[in-house]
């Protein structure tokens, strides 16, 4: 019967040709909806990043890249030679109960990472006021200006009470003076904005910046003058203006994905139900989740069709898979699966029989392939929106960098998408990105303070 387990689990994560096409043509209405007053699902964040590099800046910076799962803190030197950078970094992991502590903690956490750094980096603090901070926010943020924004909501499973709804920069800035940190904050962004920015400083064919990691989004430039909720500013409707679309949000309303019993699951028990329903499906931090929600309720059900016997105490913990887990799986060269046999045995004190095996092999490949689907739709949707028949796509992000086969499946749904002729080459392509977040923010500061100092 674990057969026909296969077959269902097949038809409801299996997403078709024509199911993308329809995807992405509901997430272009969605993206345009986004960039007017009344909005959509999606956010459609303007980010006060204004252009492309040169690919001439220079100086040095600070960039603060706090994604979901690490903080890093970096210098940043942009030489005179064109594209170039060198880069010093330290990596931190958040502490996961930081993700549900207090704003004073997260703030203050984060500007003892930055003390560190500095004492062990910098002896003279004295030049620290000269060097500009580039800092790394990604989540959802409404910015009036590039040196500020108002957290929109917490997602990727934070849930910081008194930060929505604020400008995170004071209560940022005030932690670092407290700890004598001379530091100036020149740009807040979004690390899908730094993708698209380091990326397209070292190849100018860069149109969309993309994160698929713990969670997922992308930004890309639109001219000021098709952004019609800013029209209200008179804008130079030439000049670009990055978008973050914060396209997680994506299908909100629940028109169009295929969401099964296990993601509306993951929904309910999230810390922020009915947000994020793109991002649920595709994200690192379900991925996991997902696989094993299917395997608890295939274990509960009354015939009870897996690990039947046996304690499933430890799979009965939430997120106590992560996608990492899967890419193991999906990684197992053993034809008996004996990898996976031990994964099991070894992280959930489970002994798994070979049909058993089989069946999470598969459903790990399904759960993969649904994500690395969905994903392209994304990217079509921005192409067919823009009218972009050729670009290239930096992206970053531990699934799109580690989840086995990700981007060949991903390529595979976008030819679908397109329908382009067998043997062509594919005109869009994703590839892995430049440092976007710590040569990002370094380079969208030094863009920040070259239009401060034209005047613009
Ligand atoms: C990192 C970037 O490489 O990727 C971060 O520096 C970004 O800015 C992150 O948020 C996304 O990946 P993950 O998997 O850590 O969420
Ligand atoms: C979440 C955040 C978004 C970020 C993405 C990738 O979707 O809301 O701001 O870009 O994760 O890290």
């Amino acid at each position: 019967d674990l057969l026909k387990q296969i077959e269902r689990l097949e038809e409801i994560f299996m997403v078709k040709t024509d199911k993308l096409k329809e995807i992405t043509d509901h997430f272009v209405g969605e993206l345009t909806k986004g960039l007017t007053v009344e909005g959509g699902d999606i956010p459609m964040n303007p980010t006060w990043c204004m252009g492309f590099p040169t690919g001439y800046e220079k100086g040095t910076y600070l960039a603060l890249d706090m994604g979901g799962t690490n903080l890093r803190v970096c210098e940043v030197s942009l030489p005179e030679e064109k594209g170039e950078f060198q880069i010093i970094q330290s990596k931190y992991r958040m502490p996961e109960d930081l993700k549900t502590g207090t704003g004073e903690e997260l703030w203050g956490y984060i500007a003892d990472c930055i003390h560190q750094f500095v004492e062990y980096h910098h002896e003279d603090e004295q030049d620290l006021e000269t060097l500009p901070l580039g800092f790394t926010f990604s989540y959802p943020a409404t910015q009036e200006y590039i040196d500020h924004g108002v957290l929109q909501r917490w997602t990727k499973g934070f849930d910081i009470k008194g930060v929505e709804g604020t400008d995170v920069v004071p209560p940022f800035e005030a932690a670092l003076q407290e700890r004598g940190l001379p530091i100036k904050l020149a740009a807040l962004i979004n690390d899908t904005t730094g993708t698209l920015i380091a990326s397209a400083y070292t190849d100018e064919k860069t149109k969309i910046g993309c994160i698929f990691g713990t969670g997922c989004n992308a930004a890309y430039m639109e001219n000021c003058g098709s952004i019609p909720k800013l029209a209200h500013m008179k804008l130079d409707p030439d000049t670009p203006m990055a978008i973050n679309c914060e396209w997680g949000a994506f299908d909100n309303q629940h028109k169009v994905l295929p969401r099964t019993q296990y993601d509306i699951l993951i929904d309910k028990d999230s810390p922020r139900p009915g947000q994020q329903t793109f991002e649920k499906m595709v994200a690192g931090l379900y991925l996991g989740e997902i696989f094993r929600l299917v395997l608890v309720d295939l274990h509960q059900t009354q015939e009870c069709l897996i690990f039947e016997g046996q304690d499933i105490g430890k799979l009965q913990k939430p997120y106590s898979l992560d996608s990492s887990f899967l890419s193991a799986i999906e990684e197992d060269p053993f034809e008996n699966l004996s990898e996976t046999e031990d994964l099991f045995q070894k992280h959930l004190s489970i002994t798994a029989t070979k049909p058993e095996l089989e069946l999470c092999r598969r459903l790990a490949e399904l759960i993969g392939t649904r994500a690395a689907r969905l994903s392209a739709c994304g990217v079509a949707a921005i192409c067919k929106k823009k009218g972009w028949t050729e670009c290239h796509v930096g992206a970053d992000g531990t699934v799109f960098n580690k989840y086995p086969h990700f981007k060949a499946r991903g390529a595979q749904a976008l030819r679908e998408i397109f329908e382009w002729k067998k043997g062509m080459k594919d005109p869009i392509v994703i590839n892995p990105a430049e440092d976007g977040s710590g040569v990002g923010a370094a380079l969208i500061a030094a863009l920040t303070l070259k239009r401060i100092q034209e005047g613009n």
